[in-house]
C-alpha cells in the first residue's frame, strides 16, 4: 500500500519528513518532489533498496541513477577525485537543477552507476527534497518517479498513476517548479560535456564553466548506440498515443477541425486558429518557455485522456530552456513530423 503524505512545499512538516526518512533508512522507496520533477528515492548505499527502484520502474539495469545529496560533505561518500575547481563550481550552482558526473567511489553500489565507473550527483533545491535527504542522513538515489518510457511526473497524481502500490510513501507538495529534469554535465572530461539538456540552460552553463561540448545526440531523438547518457537511448517521455511534431510547415484550420486529433500547442497558436475546443491542450504562452516547460509532461499525459487517435505538438526554438523542451518533444514523438497526407 502506498501512503500519501501531503507536505508544504516551502516549510515541510518535520513529523511527516521523519516518517519518510525512516522508510528510506529501512530500505523502502519514497517518491518526493524536487524543483524539476518527482523522484523515486531509496538509500543509495543500500544495494537491495536500489534494486527495488529498478524493479518498480521496470528500468533496464544499464540505465544508471542520479544520487541526491543535501550537503557538500556527502559528495565524498559517493564520488572520488573531484578537483578543488569542480568543488568550487558545484558549491556555486548547488542546490539546483544541475547534475554532474564524477568518478564513482568504491562505497557506492555498482548498480547505482549501471555499467559505468561514474556517478551522477546533484543537490536539489526543493525544500522537501533537502529536508528528506538531511533527515535520512544518507545520499538518496532517485530516477524520475515514472514507469520507464512514460513522461516524468510533475505532480503526486502522476506518480500514483504509474507507481501506486509499488512505492511505500509519496510526499505530495504539489506541482514541481521547472517541469523538466536537471541538466547533466560530464565533469570528468575536458571540455565539459553536456549529456542531457535540462532546467539549467546551456547559456548559463557556458557562463559558469567556459566551453561545454554539445554532442549531436542532444538534438537528435532516435535511439543510438552513440547516446552518451545511457538513459537517452531508450524510448522516453512518450504518451501511449502516437505523437507527431508539427514541423515548420505550420498548423492549418483543417487540423484544428479534425475530431480524431489532439493538439498540444501554445495559447497564441490556439487563438490564431480560434481552435479552442475539447481536443486542444494548452502548454502556455510561447513568450514564456518556462511556462511551456512546466506544462509539457502534464500535457503529454493529458493527451492519453482525450478521445483521439493521435496527437500533434507545436515545436519551439532550441534556445534557453527551449533546448530541453525540444529534446523531450523529439523523444516523445520519436522525431516524427506530421505526414503531409494528414495536412
Ligand atoms: O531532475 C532530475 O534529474 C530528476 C530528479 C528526480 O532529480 N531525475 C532524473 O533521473 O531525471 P532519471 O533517472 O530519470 O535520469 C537520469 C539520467 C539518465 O538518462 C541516465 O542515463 C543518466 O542520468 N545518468 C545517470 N548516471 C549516469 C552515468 N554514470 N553516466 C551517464 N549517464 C548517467
Ligand atoms: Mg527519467
Amino acid at each position: 500500500m502506498t501512503k500519501v503524505l501531503k507536505v508544504d512545499a516551502v516549510e515541510p512538516d518535520t513529523g511527516k519528513i521523519a516518517i519518510a526518512a525512516k522508510a528510506i533508512t529501512e530500505g523502502g522507496l519514497v517518491a518526493f518532489p524536487t524543483e524539476t520533477v518527482y523522484g523515486l528515492g531509496a538509500n543509495a548505499l543500500d544495494p537491495e533498496a536500489v534494486a527495488m527502484i529498478f524493479k518498480a520502474k521496470n528500468r533496464p539495469a544499464d540505465n544508471p541513477l542520479i544520487v541526491h545529496i543535501s550537503k557538500m560533505t556527502q559528495l565524498r561518500e559517493v564520488a572520488e577525485g573531484v578537483s578543488p575547481r569542480m568543488l568550487n563550481i558545484a558549491e556555486k550552482v548547488w542546490p539546483g537543477p544541475l547534475t554532474f558526473l564524477f568518478r564513482k567511489s568504491d562505497r557506492l553500489p555498482q548498480a547505482v552507476c549501471g555499467l559505468t565507473d561514474k556517478v551522477a550527483v546533484r543537490m536539489p533545491s526543493h525544500p522537501v527534497a533537502l529536508a528528506l535527504i538531511s533527515a535520512a542522513c544518507v545520499p538518496i538515489a532517485a530516477p524520475s518517479a515514472n514507469l520507464s518510457t512514460r513522461p516524468s511526473p510533475t505532480s503526486a497524481a502522476h506518480v500514483l498513476a504509474d507507481l501506486d502500490g509499488k512505492v511505500d510513501i509519496v510526499l505530495d507538495a504539489g506541482d514541481t517548479f521547472f517541469g523538466v529534469e536537471s541538466t547533466i554535465i560530464d565533469a570528468t572530461c575536458r571540455p565539459f560535456r553536456l549529456l542531457r539538456p535540462g532546467a539549467c540552460t546551456l547559456e548559463e552553463l557556458q557562463r559558469l564553466l567556459g566551453r561545454v561540448s554539445v554532442p549531436m545526440s542532444v538534438k537528435k531523438a532516435e535511439s543510438s548506440a552513440h547516446a552518451i547518457a545511457p538513459g537517452m537511448k531508450y524510448r522516453h517521455y512518450a504518451p501511449s498515443k502516437p505523437l507527431y511534431m508539427l514541423g515548420n510547415k505550420g498548423f492549418s484550420h483543417k487540423l484544428f477541425a479534425m475530431k480524431n486529433v489532439g493538439i498540444i500547442c501554445s495559447r497564441e497558436l490556439c487563438r490564431s486558429y480560434r481552435g479552442a475546443g475539447k481536443n486542444v491542450i494548452i502548454l502556455g504562452s510561447e513568450k514564456n518557455l518556462y511556462e511551456i516547460a512546466r506544462n509539457l509532461f502534464k500535457s503529454l499525459r493529458a493527451l492519453d485522456e482525450l478521445d483521439v487517435e493521435f496527437g500533434i505538438i507545436e515545436t519551439f526554438k532550441e534556445e534557453g530552456i527551449g533546448l530541453a523542451i525540444m529534446n523531450r518533444i523529439k523523444k516523445a514523438s520519436a522525431d516524427m513530423e506530421l505526414p503531409s497526407t494528414v495536412r
